[in-house]
């Protein structure tokens, strides 16, 4: 039976199990996925996803015996679970079970989740640890044919590297410093990594590196169509006598033009929105992950930067009650602003990350105390004028309903840090503590 067929007979109130037997497969087969390569009740740890699927390579390895290294996860619901609005309760229960199903290390082939009710449907890639929507949530009953090419566009050619924002309205919350030190760590793995200065007004990045920023081709390669930006790529490696295949990653330095002839409403005229997006995504096969050091304000390059991303690293400080208002102002306002904009070309638009507690002083538990009253007050305030919106998840990401934990995702207070500013150098290459520091971080986060 076809794809039509099946959603104009599937009845409107299908329960789970009706779904699961009249629409999965042959959904899955308009997706490109062959008999002989799909598998219902996958099982994933104790519990059992509902389809697995992956391409057979060959005859020697038919996903449906060897069942072995799935490519793609989907998880059915009932016709009248609501799963396109994503603060219902039906949604976010079903993201978080295929989140789940997807994070087991039983799942480590497997490279993208569906969710679907077999009248909407939404895309999720997973890259490392991070899960993330690709697609808003698509309908089936208007133009279906649309969105079955949509996902299957997207599954069929995979880009590689992660984009990685790093943002907060405040300036000395460590979005350089975390930056640099994330993409050490990350080279230190052997990723591949490109950062990128998009806040010329300071050019920190270039200087902690001792380089120098550059003069009007970012400017060329964002307004100009026909640049190539492997032209703007410098690398930076970590040379030591002692260390016998330096790692490295890939720079794109601040552009000293883009502040210092040019006014903001000229910008952007002659810089569209998705400029740095589409001049990333060029390189986006390159590279493992690919970090954006956004300036501390909601103007031009923190708009593009967060525009490019795929996911919103929030850093900010225990002891700065505005570096915590904003992350919650960004995660309430302008990351959703940003994935209206994105929705418009069918992309899903980033999502934040668990805000990321960067203390650049030491802190006492009394300061602590201080800090997690300012945070209650802040996550109450977004309940009562952001419709409901639950920062909770991004301050606590541990917290459970079962069990209450206020563990918040950071690095401690580290001299070396700020010492390895003036050693011109990543203090994770530069200093054990704190390359330690930084691995748990990258792998709290990403691996
Ligand atoms: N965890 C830390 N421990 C010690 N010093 C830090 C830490 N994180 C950042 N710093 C220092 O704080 C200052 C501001 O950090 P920076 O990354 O430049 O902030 P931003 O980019 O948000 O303005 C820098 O001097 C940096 O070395
Ligand atoms: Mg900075």
């Amino acid at each position: 039976m076809s794809l039509a067929q099946v959603l104009r007979d599937l009845p409107g109130d299908a329960p789970e199990a009706v779904v699961e037997h009249n629409f999965s497969k042959v959904f899955l087969n308009a997706l490109g996925f062959e008999n002989l390569e799909i598998l219902p009740q996958f099982p994933v740890g104790k519990r059992f996803v509902d389809q697995a699927a992956r391409k057979n390579p060959g005859e020697e390895d038919i996903f449906l015996s060897t069942r072995k290294n799935p490519y793609l996860y989907m998880e059915v619901k009932g016709r009248c679970e609501n799963l396109s609005d994503e603060k219902h309760p039906n949604y976010r229960k079903a993201a978080f079970q295929l989140k789940q199903y997807l994070l087991h290390p039983d799942s480590k082939t497997v490279k993208w989740g569906i969710l679907t009710n077999a009248n909407h449907v939404q895309l999720f890639r997973k890259h490392g640890k991070v899960i993330h929507p690709i697609t808003p949530c698509l309908s089936l009953k208007e133009d279906f044919e649309h969105t079955v090419s949509e996902i299957k566009r997207r599954i069929e050619a995979p880009s590689r590297a992660l984009m990685v924002a790093v943002y907060n309205n405040k300036g000395g919350v460590g979005k350089t410093t975390t930056t640099l030190n994330i993409a050490a760590t990350l080279a230190l793995y052997r990723k591949r990594v490109l950062i990128v200065d998009f806040d010329p007004n300071q050019s920190d990045l270039g200087d902690a590196l001792n380089l120098k920023p550059l003069n009007g081709k970012v400017f060329e390669a964002l307004s100009n169509k026909e640049c190539d930006v492997r032209s703007i790529i410098s690398t930076y490696k970590f040379e030591h006598p002692r260390v016998k295949e330096p790692p490295e990653f890939d720079v794109i330095l601040a552009d000293e033009q883009l502040v210092s002839e040019k006014e903001e409403k000229d910008l952007r005229q002659q810089i569209k929105f998705y400029a740095l997006r589409r001049l990333l995504e060029s390189v986006q096969n390159d590279y493992d992950y690919i970090l954006i050091d956004a300036p501390p304000n909601w103007r031009i390059f923190a708009q593009k930067a967060l525009y490019a991303a795929d996911v919103v690293l929030i850093p900010a400080r225990h002891d700065n009650l505005h570096s915590l208002q904003n992350a919650g102002t960004a995660i309430t306002q302008f990351i959703p602003e940003t994935q209206v904009e994105r929705r418009k070309f069918g992309d899903a638009g980033p999502i934040a990350l668990p805000i990321f507690l960067n203390n650049a002083f030491r802190v006492t538990p009394a300061q602590v105390e201080l800090m997690h009253q300012a945070i209650d007050g802040i996550i109450k305030d977004a309940k009562k004028n952001c419709s409901g919106f639950d920062l909770k998840p991004y301050f606590y990401p541990k917290d459970t309903q079962a069990h209450s934990n206020r563990k918040m995702i950071g690095i401690p207070y580290m001299a070396f840090i700020s010492r390895a500013d003036f050693m011109h150098m990543p203090a994770a290459f530069a200093f054990k503590q704190a390359r330690e520091q930084y691995q748990n971080l990258v792998k709290e986060y990403f691996l």
